[in-house]
């Protein structure tokens, strides 16, 4: 039996997984630290946070795994996405890094765009458009804003590629998460010169890129004797927490395609060619595994829009829960259940935050459209069911428009745990939907990738083929599936006809 580390540098906190070369957790650890938001709009974290929860959870799962050093053959990484780690000539940080989050570079996405020659032209170099919380647009901003910590800038990592680097002394990142920088040009899987040239940003910033599976550098002595791995462990690149969640899902193949429901909602597909999209209407990048691309759709609040119902709305439901010692998100659902297919007619927009995918508009607002005296609390919480599925959908028709099948969807997290919103997920995507034995998708995808490198497995999909196991199938119901239809085109619309009074409503307070 071969034993891999897959460990996940998350947003609120890391997890460590040990898995054998079956897939099965031999054991977890999880760490928490905070994120601080100095100025409205802002989010940034110390990388030393995850350096020390890192070291913890490694030492956490080695002792509860009974696992002697030598016994782990290979360590991977995944990690929250887009931030950017300063350092500087010595390898010190220079700063508090930018996460993916902070949204204060909207005028340098603006001057990305133009000195890209436009956003067709721009998508064509690095597959994307420029996002508020990708990292290249994060590099304009500290250039622009605080020049003297810039001029001390001498290399620029990904959060996860800065625990490599305290691990092995290199400084390495890997295709998928290098694809959320912009930087990186997506088709051919190195950085774009071009671009880079455009914005005046010298290559030397950036770490050597290599493929998801591939051995990045060995863990150093100062690494063995910080975590208590054996020196010389491989360390392979790992992926960006959405392309590893996507390999822990077993996304690795056309035709699978996963919805992930945490505050965010994320749909993930497999690509076997990366197309062009002159918008960039989902996020391209290239995927973990080697030779292959994806697509995502992200939208905002997802789970977050139930979490906002249960602070906001949902006393009655918090106060009720505490007495009889139950979850306030079983009261919550078990009211959702009363109210038929559709809510009678009532719509719930979920842009509680604004949207990503597919309106990329900050000034997007969430509501319930659709009230009549005949509603009430149970019809407004399925509302909300219902819309999140709707809002997904949107990303799930991006991916058919750009020619990738939708066979079988797998979903995760918050959203597939209660048996009614997995039904409302299965009706509105019109897909049979699936659920996987293991939770903790990121940090399995990362120990896959590490058994890969190991040589345990051949490729990436066969990897996942030996190692995932599908736990239940939701059926579509074809009744519902078919009013989900005829109201899908109506939930498209109401966007389109309040968008403008969206962008006048945030001028309105902003005066
Ligand atoms: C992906 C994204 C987030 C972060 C944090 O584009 O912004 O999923 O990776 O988890």
């Amino acid at each position: 039996m071969s034993v891999t580390l897959g460990i996940d540098v998350g947003t609120s906190g890391t997890k460590t997984l040990a898995i054998d070369d079956r897939g099965r957790v031999l054991a977890a650890s999880s760490a928490e630290y905070p994120c601080s938001h100095p100025k409205p709009g802002w989010s940034e974290q110390d990388p030393e946070l995850w350096w020390t929860a890192t070291k913890a959870t490694v030492a956490g799962v080695l002792a509860k795994a009974k696992l002697k050093a030598e016994e782990v053959a290979a360590v991977g990484l995944s990690g929250q996405m887009h931030g950017s780690v300063f350092l500087d000539g010595d390898g010190a940080v220079v700063r508090p890094a930018l996460l993916w989050n902070d949204q204060r570079t909207q005028a340098e996405c603006v001057e990305i765009e133009e000195r890209a020659g436009g956003r067709a032209a721009l998508v064509g170099m690095v597959a994307n458009r420029a996002i508020t919380g990708f990292t290249a647009p994060k590099l304009l901003w500290v250039r622009r804003h605080e020049p003297a910590l810039w001029s001390k800038v001498k290399q620029v990592l990904l959060p996860k590629d800065y625990i490599r680097y305290k691990l092995t002394g290199t400084y390495a990142t890997e295709v998928s998460d290098a694809s959320g920088t912009l930087l990186l040009d997506v088709a051919q899987r190195r950085w774009s010169r071009e671009l880079l040239g455009k914005l005046e940003l010298d290559a030397e910033l950036l770490p050597t890129c290599y493929e998801s599976p591939e051995v990045s550098g060995k863990v150093s002595a100062l690494g063995a004797s910080a975590t208590g791995l054996r020196a010389g462990t491989p360390v392979v690149g790992g992926g960006g927490d959405q392309p590893s969640t996507a390999v822990g899902n077993g996304i690795v193949r056309p035709g699978v395609v996963s919805a992930t429901m945490g505050t965010s909602g994320v749909v993930f597909a497999h690509a076997e060619k990366l197309g062009f999209d002159p918008e960039g209407r989902m996020q391209r990048g290239c995927h973990a595994v080697p030779g292959a691309w994806h697509a995502m759709g992200v939208v905002l609040a997802a789970g977050g829009s139930l979490q906002w119902f249960r602070d906001n709305l949902g006393r009655p439901e918090v106060e009720a829960a505490q007495a009889c010692e139950v979850e306030p998100y079983e009261l919550i659902m078990a009211q959702a259940q009363e109210v038929g297919v559709g809510a009678e007619g009532l719509f719930f927009l979920p842009y509680l935050t604004g949207e990503r995918t597919p309106h990329f508009d900050s000034d997007a607002k969430a509501c319930w459209i659709g009230l009549t005296v005949r509603h009430g609390r149970p019809h407004m919480i399925r509302a909300i069911l219902e819309g999140v599925a709707f809002a997904l959908r949107d990303s799930l028709e991006l991916i058919r428009e750009i020619g990738t099948p939708i066979e079988q969807i797998r979903i995760s997290g918050g959203g597939a745990r209660g048996p009614l919103w997995r039904q409302i997920q299965a009706d509105v995507y019109g897909v049979d939907v699936h659920r996987l034995q293991s939770s903790e998708a990121a940090a399995l995808g990362a120990g896959i990738l590490a058994h890969v490198g190991a040589g345990s497995y051949a490729g990436v999909p066969e990897a996942c083929d030996a190692m995932i196991h599908v736990a239940d199938r939701t059926p579509l119901d074809p009744d519902a599936k078919a009013y989900y239809d005829r109201a899908y085109p109506i939930y498209r619309q109401l966007y389109q006809d309040l968008k403008t009074s969206f962008g006048d409503i945030t001028a309105l307070v902003s005066k």
